[in-house]
């Protein structure tokens, strides 16, 4: 090695191919599950204290407050499959209230967070087995043998949902539908179409740590890829599109420039942006009839009082 060089550690894990493949668009992407690394885990925790941010604590109150009507609908000795587990929070207002939890089964794409946040949560639950899964849920992912399909619970708070289109979230939950078998049961968190002001503050804090969180974004490519952007060269904008009923997130170049990463180069005027995030809302029908057309039959869907949120109860019947 020569001296003093540092190697860039391109690791043959699809980042550089993703990033290299979205910034070379007519208009630029990069996708969005590549902000979780442990610095944008932090900032996302970080954004679910914001006062702006309503969808962490009312989806939290809404668990606690319909805790046993999960714990009813999901039966006894249930196997409980997280997907994008993160702290692994929300799930004890679940573990708590269901009857004699078997089994619980944290899949997230942030392997460190998820093993410390596994480990955590094994420690207060002794009886509980725990078996972290590190994957991207949105490509093809282990699961335990035991699984059966009537006693699993799969829960996937959040409203992650909203980062697929209406398309794409109908046949991700079509292919969880096939991989947990009929009469296996979804609780699922998805955030519902409101007004803009309250949408857009959600998605552009005062604080700033939602802009923080989308620039990481480049820091990360800048750490793990020799990225050279800078970061100054970038501001964050968040706005909603009310006939795509979706949030976009964007970072769009203050200047004329280029960034190298892994030996690419991208060209950016001023004024273009990169695609970071779609956040989609619905309201509960809305969500009801594409989680039908995956497959998915509404048992029950809860809102908060102020109508922020909603949590759907469904079941595999596809
Ligand atoms: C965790 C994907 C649901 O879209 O609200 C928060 C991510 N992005 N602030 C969301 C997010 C900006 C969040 N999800």
């Amino acid at each position: 090695m020569m001296d003093g060089a540092v190697p860039h550690p391109v690791l043959a894990d699809g980042f550089l191919a993703d990033v290299v493949e979205g910034l070379s668009r007519p208009r630029k992407t990069l996708p969005s599950k590549y902000f979780y690394d442990a610095r944008g885990s932090a900032l996302f925790d970080a954004i679910c204290d914001l006062e702006e941010y309503y969808p962490t604590r009312t989806e939290t109150a809404l668990l606690a407050r319909r805790a046993a009507g999960i714990a009813a609908f999901a039966g006894p000795d249930a196997a409980l499959v997280e997907l994008g587990s993160g702290s692994s929070v929300k799930v004890r207002l679940l573990l708590d209230a269901l009857d004699r939890p078997a089994l619980y089964v944290p899949v997230d794409i942030s392997r460190e967070h998820l093993l410390a946040a596994a480990a955590r949560l094994a420690g207060d639950y002794p009886a509980l087995t725990v078996v972290p899964v590190a994957a991207d849920y949105v490509q093809g992912f282990a699961l335990p043998c035991s699984l059966v399909p009537e006693r699993t619970l799969a829960f996937f708070p959040g409203s992650t949902i909203g980062n697929f289109t209406p398309d794409e979230a109908a046949a991700f939950l079509a292919r969880l539908g096939r991989r947990l078998g009929r009469g296996s049961r979804l609780i699922i968190g998805v955030d519902l179409k409101k007004r803009r002001d309250i949408l857009e503050a959600a998605y552009d804090d005062a604080q700033g740590v939602t802009a923080a969180f989308n620039l990481n974004l480049l820091a990360r490519i800048n750490r793990e890829l020799g990225g050279t952007f800078e970061l100054d060269g970038f501001r964050h904008r968040a706005f909603y599109d009310e006939a795509l009923g979706r949030i976009e997130m964007h970072l769009e170049s203050v200047r004329p420039q280029t960034a190298t990463a892994g030996g690419h180069r991208f060209q950016f005027e001023r004024g273009e942006t990169i695609h970071t995030e779609i956040s989609c809302k619905y309201t509960v029908s809305e969500f009801q009839n594409l989680a039908a057309g995956a497959g998915w039959r509404a048992l029950e869907a809860w809102t908060d009082d102020a109508q922020l949120f909603s949590i759907h109860a469904l079941i595999f019947a596809g």
